[in-house]
């Protein structure tokens, strides 16, 4: 008999649990969100992709498809999303021109739009009401770069090797009309120059973010230029560290040869790069916050409520705007980047 009762209590348990985890799970499948990343294949965006997820749970359903580079790919994975009815769109465009025809869809089917780390333009930003941005100030980690630069020019003297007064700078850029190239590339070089000091640009290509590239291009620029260069600026950390193993072998970060080289996104192998000496600052580029201000908007979107700083938990600006801040990184401060 007492066994009976064991057994009926372990069976209730059982059914209440199925319950329990049956309700949970369709609570969070009633809200199906897409999301569109322009690559699985780059380092920070998998972080915001993956902190988008970890956003998401018990809360949503949300779709992450890749993109794989392909304007045409993405095209037809939007079209799927809209087709499935999923209640928002979180959209990282591969070409941030495209934006604006991506949304006209979306609008046409009554899908309200998030659009993230890519920005579209103004003009397609102000198409329809239902259309929102989170990324970060491209100008802002361009200056950030800049400064890093700048503190260490002026107390390493040595830096300037031809001792001409002139900094002699190669650039890795990253995709091209991406606005974190053109603006990183920009800001970076005009802080320092804002600083009183002079440049001189000895090389710039694009490396498309990627390390592999950002490698190849450093052993290229160092083929021309050799022992002229003074500084790399990079407009991300896995170019810095491509560029990094291409000074290597170039006989760099050993017996007294030095390069100052300064990225930007604060990604784990950048800062242990830091601390090992080669690479000379980054600048945090929070993709924790992004992705969660990027599910709090599409979350609240899908379910139809006005969007105010109460309900999304980040400041919204111009009605449409999340702009996460940058942060200077340097060995002394890695700690700080959480
Ligand atoms: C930038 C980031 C790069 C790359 C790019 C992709 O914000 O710094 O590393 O991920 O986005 O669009
Ligand atoms: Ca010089």
């Amino acid at each position: 008999m007492k066994r009976d009762i064991r057994f009926l209590l372990l069976i209730c348990i059982q059914v209440f649990m199925l319950a329990g985890c049956g309700g949970g799970a369709a609570a969070a499948g009633n809200i199906h969100i897409g999301c569109v990343i322009y690559k699985f294949d780059d380092t920070f965006m998998t972080s915001v992709r993956n902190n988008i997820s970890d956003a998401a749970v018990g809360k949503a359903a949300v779709e992450i498809v890749d993109s794989q580079n392909s304007q045409q790919i993405q095209n037809d994975k939007v079209d799927l999303l809209i087709a499935q009815k999923v209640k928002a769109l979180a959209i990282n465009p591969v070409d941030r021109t495209a934006a604006g025809m991506m949304l006209e869809k979306a609008r046409k089917a009554d899908i309200p739009v998030v659009f993230f780390n890519k920005e579209p333009l103004a003009d397609d930003m102000q198409k329809w009401n239902k259309v929102y941005y989170v990324g970060a100030k491209a100008e802002q980690s361009g200056k950030m770069e800049g400064e890093l630069i700048v503190n260490y020019w002026k107390i390493h003297p040595e830096a300037d090797k031809n001792k001409d007064g002139v900094m002699q700078y190669v650039m890795l850029k990253g995709e091209p009309a991406h606005q974190d190239a053109e603006l990183r590339t920009k800001y970076s070089v005009q802080t320092v120059q804002d600083a009183g000091i002079e440049v001189e640009k000895l090389a710039e290509d694009n490396a498309d973010w990627d390390r592999v590239k950002g490698q190849e291009k450093m052993a290229a620029f160092l083929a021309t230029n050799g022992d002229s260069i003074e500084v790399v600026l990079s407009n991300n950390d896995d170019m810095a560290l491509g560029a990094i193993e291409a000074l290597k072998a170039a006989g760099y970060f050993r017996d007294g040869k030095y390069m100052p080289v300064v990225g930007i996104d604060a990604i784990a192998p950048a800062l242990a790069a830091l601390e090992d000496g080669t690479l000379l600052g980054t600048v945090f580029n929070d993709g924790k916050n992004q992705g969660q201000a990027t599910f709090n908007l599409a979350y609240a979107l899908a379910q139809g409520k006005t969007i105010n700083k109460d309900n999304i938990g980040y400041e919204i600006t111009d009605g449409k705007y999340i702009w996460v801040p940058y942060k200077k990184i340097t060995k002394d401060d890695i700690s700080d980047k959480n």
